[in-house]
């Protein structure tokens, strides 16, 4: 269940969130997931494509050669739920039909189909899975704070070896493996944030 005291602003939840990597043994429900899963989908994409797909993984034998997969991290094995983000652009381009937004006038979303065919079509499929790659990792910045927001603890990894966790999950090579995340209720601080004041990210324009 979501712990309404720890409901916050989205501001407040892109502030305080750090990487949680120990979970107490309370339980994520589905309905959480979902939630979460939803709220990420409402990030924008170039073109409005979406490509990215979630992998819901609770299975403990799955966890636990997901964790050797991914250099052995233990928080891999040990969250309630882990959540593997993918970008799948292949999909995408068989199904260009669906994926358009509904509200495009005829003519519109014909060109803008034989653009995007013709645009995509130029590029290798480990090209397509790069810029779905791009646009995945939108959707993984709004992941890691929807869940905050919700008072979970999470922890973005990209230390793995794709092709091995494509074998676990049965994946086809062209589907683009962007990140692990696992999910649960805190059992720790995490380390002190540290972030690099406006004053040095800022450039003049
Ligand atoms: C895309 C991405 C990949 C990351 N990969 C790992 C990882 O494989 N293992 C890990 O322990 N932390 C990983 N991190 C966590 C970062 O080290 C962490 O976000 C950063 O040090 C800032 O700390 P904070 O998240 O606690 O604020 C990753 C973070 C991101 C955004």
């Amino acid at each position: 269940m979501i712990d309404t005291k720890k409901l916050n602003t989205t501001a407040d939840a892109m502030r305080s969130r750090v990487s949680i990597r120990r979970y107490t043994d309370a339980p994520v429900p589905q309905e959480d997931v979902l939630e979460a899963i939803e709220l990420a989908g409402n990030a924008p994409s170039a073109f409005n494509l979406q490509p990215w797909r979630f992998h819901v993984v609770r299975d403990s034998e799955t966890k636990s050669r997901l964790q050797a997969a991914a250099m052995n991290q233990a928080q891999v094995g040990a969250a309630p739920v882990l959540l593997v983000l993918t970008s799948d652009m292949e999909d995408v381009m068989a199904n260009l039909e669906d994926v358009l937004h509904p509200g495009l006038p005829e003519e519109k979303r014909v060109g803008t189909k034989g653009y995007l065919e013709s645009m995509f079509g130029g590029l290798t499929v480990q090209q397509r899975a790069e810029w779905g790659r791009n646009q995945t990792n939108i959707a993984l910045g709004y992941l890691l704070v929807a869940l905050e927001s919700m008072g979970y603890g999470s922890s973005p990894m990209l230390g793995f070896d794709a092709d091995a966790v494509r074998a676990v999950l049965g994946l086809p090579q062209h589907v683009e493996i962007v990140a692990l995340v696992s999910i649960g209720h805190p059992a720790e601080e995490g380390f002190p944030k540290h972030r690099h004041p406006v004053e040095t990210i800022l450039r003049a324009a």
